[in-house]
């Protein structure tokens, strides 16, 4: 018997395409209806994060054996900066898996992040810098920092709500890995939401 695929309109992209949106604008006064949506959503991806983090911890190799995905000659780093290496591509496209590499002093931008994502000391500190959004301003704001350590697992929804820099502050390299929302094709450009900061 031949199936039939249900069709499905993008009308949102359809809006764009056509400039219809601009009449959807909430800046002349009308209401967010989506708002509430976003505020559940936000909840929910914060929850996925926190579920990920706990897989990893649960059923992830120890730091070692993480640590052999990478030939030896990558685990020094580089001297251009902190380098990502991709050790896995989930074959449904739905996250994948990087081990990065810092070298003492190398840090990454402040950011918040387009997708959830989560991550795991293999290998020496990671220093973590947190910021608060100022949305009126549109500008990030220094707000504490904390120190993470071989074993630490530490998860961060999508949005602005969570937006920090990594890096490395001590003498050695450090290595961690770092679980995505995104298929392998977007890492670059999907998972970093970049901002300014104080
Ligand atoms: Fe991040």
């Amino acid at each position: 018997m031949a199936t039939q695929q249900a069709a499905v309109t993008d009308v949102a992209s359809h809006a764009r395409s056509t400039g219809v949106l601009g009449t959807l604008d909430t800046a002349d006064g009308q209401p967010d209806l989506f708002a509430p949506l976003s505020d559940g959503m936000s909840c929910a991806f914060a929850a996925s994060a926190r579920m990920v983090a706990q897989g990893i911890e649960a059923s992830l190799p120890d730091a070692a054996t993480l640590l052999a995905l990478l030939p030896e000659s990558l685990r020094e780093g580089s001297a251009e900066g902190y380098v990502r290496h991709l050790v896995h591509a989930d074959p449904l496209a739905r996250f994948s898996a990087m081990l990065i590499v810092w070298r003492p002093g190398q840090h990454s931008p402040v950011h918040g992040h387009q997708t959830w994502c989560a991550y795991r000391v293999l290998r020496g500190t990671l220093h973590e810098r947190h910021y608060r959004w100022d949305a009126q301003a549109r500008q990030a704001h220094p707000c504490g920092e904390i120190t993470r350590t071989v074993g630490d697992t530490f998860s961060v929804p999508a949005g602005l709500r969570h937006i920090h820099a990594l890096g490395n502050d001590s003498d050695a390299v450090a290595v961690s890995l770092h679980i995505y929302g995104v298929d392998q094709e977007h890492i670059c450009s999907g998972v970093n939401l970049l901002v300014d900061a104080a």
